[in-house]
Parts: structure tokens; C-alpha cells; sequence
């Protein structure tokens, strides 16, 4: 069933197309990858989805229900979460109060019952043992966990996560993708992931979607994107 369906988006900033006519379908319980050299327009398509941007035309449907222009609040609330590539969290507060601030804007918690939310989510983003540390003492890939706990703790069916593996180690790269798999198999919940790093978004997706300049020039799966001579000429910059 197809969870998330982008058709026909288009954005531009001035003379500059962000993305050209891009369609992609997102499956219940699959993971996607999205992965594109930079100012592709990966992040753009996540503004448009989570509505923190809005498309010139074309659709973007979530359970067949159109959120095209939706507020990010009403889009959050609906059950997509997204994290940010530019990690900018409350660094005076602790990790657990940051996780709250967030969940406030999602779907459903209250009271007791978002206290508990935030402590699972923090769990399964690893942050147990900084729960009630500052922000400011995490390390990148705490603060990238932290981001996932903050995005977890709305109550998403659809996660959407901008680049939460970059910069990291290759051991930080494991775990993370450990807590990703980990999400999809307990939770269920359904992820759009973009990374940079190939192999483990190779690892981790059923399907991959390559964008470059604004257009999608391949999708697949991993073994076919691997192969897609478009991808090896643009992407990889090798000859097929
Ligand atoms: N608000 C904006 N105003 C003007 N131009 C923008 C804006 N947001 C993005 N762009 C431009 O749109 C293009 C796509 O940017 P985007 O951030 O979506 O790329 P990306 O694929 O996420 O790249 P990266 O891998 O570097 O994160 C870039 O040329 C960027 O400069
Ligand atoms: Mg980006």
C-alpha cells in the first residue's frame, strides 16, 4: 500500500529549478532511499513533504488524503516526522527536555502519557544515559540521535531523516543503522531516508530514488541502482 505519494512537484527559487516534475510512492513499512550529490534538491523535497515549503505544482498525498501546502503542524499531526540536517537543539536543556518541546507538536500525547512517549523515544533513538544531560554535551552523533528521539517522540508512521548519518564515524554509522532497522522492525514505521553515505543507505533501503538537479534520474533497487549507468556517470562521476 502506498503510504506517501509525491506527483509532479515542482519548486523553484528564482531562475533556479530546486526540483523538476519529481514523482516518487513510498510503500507502508518500506524504507526509501533518497540520494543525490549536493543542492540536488533532496532536502527540498523533504521541506515540501513536512510543509515547511510549499511546491509551485503537483501533488503530495499521505494515505491518499492531500497535503499539498499543509501547515507542518497539521502535516505532523497527521504522522510524518522529519528531521533536520542542520541539527540546531535547545543546548541548555536536557536532552529529555528537548525531546518534549518536540512531541508537543505531534499527534496525540498528553500529561503522563508524553512523559512516557519522550522516555521511549529517547530509548530507542540509544539516549538512555544522556537523558538528563544538556543538549550541549552531546557529541554529532548524539545530536543526530537526539534529533530522531525529538522526531519519534510526534508519533510518526512516516519518518523522513535528512542526512542523520553524515559526518559520523564508520562504528557511529553502524549503530545508527542498527537503531534504524531496529525502528522499522519493532515500530513499523515507515522511513524516507536521505544519506550521502552509500553503502549504508544501500543496506538499509528496498527501494532508492537518485536525484540530480531537481529530477529523478533513477529508482530502483539498491542492486539496480548500483548498476543504473545514469547513476555511475552522474552520480558517481564513472563511466558505465
Ligand atoms: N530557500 C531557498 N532559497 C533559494 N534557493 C534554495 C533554497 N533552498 C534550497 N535552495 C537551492 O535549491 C537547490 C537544492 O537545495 P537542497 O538543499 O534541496 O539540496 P540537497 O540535495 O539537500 O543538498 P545537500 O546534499 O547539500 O544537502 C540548491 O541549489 C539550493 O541552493
Ligand atoms: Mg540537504
Amino acid at each position: 500500500m502506498t503510504l506517501l505519494a509525491v506527483e509532479g512537484v515542482t519548486k523553484t527559487f528564482g531562475g533556479l529549478r530546486a526540483l523538476d516534475n519529481v514523482s516518487l510512492a513510498v510503500d507502508k513499512g518500506s524504507v526509501v532511499g533518497l540520494m543525490g550529490a549536493n543542492g540536488a534538491g533532496k532536502t527540498t523535497l523533504f521541506n515540501l513533504i513536512a510543509g515547511n515549503a510549499r511546491p509551485d505544482s503537483g501533488n503530495i498525498t499521505f494515505r491518499n488524503d492531500a497535503i499539498t501546502g499543509n501547515k507542518p503542524e497539521r502535516i505532523c499531526r497527521m504522522g510524518i516526522a522529519r528531521t533536520f540536517q542542520i541539527v540546531r537543539p535547545f543546548r541548555s536543556l536536557t536532552v529529555r527536555e528537548n525531546v518534549m518541546i518536540g512531541a508537543r507538536f505531534g499527534q496525540n500525547a498528553r500529561g503522563s502519557r508524553l512523559t512516557e512517549v519522550c522516555r521511549e523515544s529517547i530509548e530507542l533513538a540509544g539516549l538512555a544515559t544522556m537523558a538528563d544531560k544538556p543538549a550541549a554535551a552531546l557529541t554529532l552523533s548524539g545530536q543526530k540521535r537526539l534529533e530522531v528521539a525529538r522526531a519519534l517522540a510526534t508519533g510518526p508512521d512516516l519518518l523522513l531523516l535528512d542526512e542523520v548519518m553524515a559526518g559520523l564515524t564508520p562504528a557511529e554509522v553502524m549503530s545508527m543503522l542498527e537503531t534504524l532497522t531496529s525502528l522499522r522492525r519493532n515500530l513499523g514505521i515507515t522511513l524516507l531516508v536521505i544519506e550521502h553515505v552509500m553503502r549504508a543507505l544501500m543496506d538499509l533501503s528496498d527501494s532508492i530514488v537518485v536525484l540530480h538537479h531537481g529530477q529523478v534520474i533513477a529508482s530502483g533497487t539498491p542492486d539496480e541502482i548500483d548498476r543504473a549507468p545514469a547513476v555511475r556517470a552522474f552520480y558517481l562521476g564513472l563511466e558505465s
